[in-house]
């Protein structure tokens, strides 16, 4: 039996962290060691270059590098460790994100992301992506009902959330077999049995 490697994606406010435990523990039920792990971080290093990328201001190709950065760490320390044993994978962003921020959101061409993504993970990608997709609006209105202060992120102007979810919608066009949009405007239940529809359909 070998592991997968399943990526959860979508704009800030879009509600992925909400079902990323229950995720994890309905793999855990059918059966799976699950690793459970998130982008920026995920190892000790990642955490410590995860404070600075939320926080301090830097220019964005400094950003873009920070983040391959964390993420060359993260596979060498726990993600290809975790996949070579057999374990499946959820990790709450991936290289999908950088495309979305730092190449939709702040205007980073194409072409240096794809230059970091050949050299960091070249023989890598997810099995599977959930891009939790919501409007604007909705996720605008949950970001602002959030008790916690905002990070550099989540402070952009609505225009720089819009660019990134254009993005990802790119992307999920240009992967749909890979790529699984979830309408996270919906209620819980609704969005827990198309999650258990996908996950169905990737344990079998
Ligand atoms: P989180 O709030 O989902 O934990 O993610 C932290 C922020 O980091 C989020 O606003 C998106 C951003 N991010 C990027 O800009 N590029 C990346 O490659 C990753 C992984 C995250």
């Amino acid at each position: 039996m070998t592991g997968k490697f399943i990526t959860l994606e979508g704009i800030d406010g879009a509600g992925k962290s909400t079902h990323h435990a229950w995720l994890v523990a309905e793999l855990q039920r059918r059966g799976k060691t699950v690793v459970q792990t998130r982008e920026p971080g995920g190892t000790p290093l990642g955490e410590k270059l995860r404070e600075l990328l939320l926080h301090e201001p830097m220019h964005l190709e400094t950003e873009a590098l920070l983040m391959f950065a964390a993420r060359r760490e993260h596979l060498a320390q726990v993600i290809e460790p975790a996949l070579a044993r057999g374990d499946w994978v959820v990790c709450d962003r991936f290289t999908d994100a950088s495309y979305a921020y730092q190449g939709g959101g702040r205007g980073l061409a194409w072409e240096k992301l794809e230059a970091l993504e050949h050299w960091v993970h070249p023989h890598l990608a997810p099995d599977l992506t959930l891009l939790f997709d919501v409007p604007l609006e909705v996720a605008q209105a949950r970001m602002a009902a959030a008790a916690r202060e905002a990070d550099r992120f989540e402070r952009e102007q609505a225009a720089f959330h819009a660019r990134v979810r254009a993005a990802y919608h790119v992307r999920a066009a240009a992967e749909p077999a890979r790529m699984r949009v979830i309408d996270g405007g919906r209620t819980l239940d609704q969005v827990k049995k198309q999650l258990e529809e996908i996950i169905t359909s990737v344990c079998s």
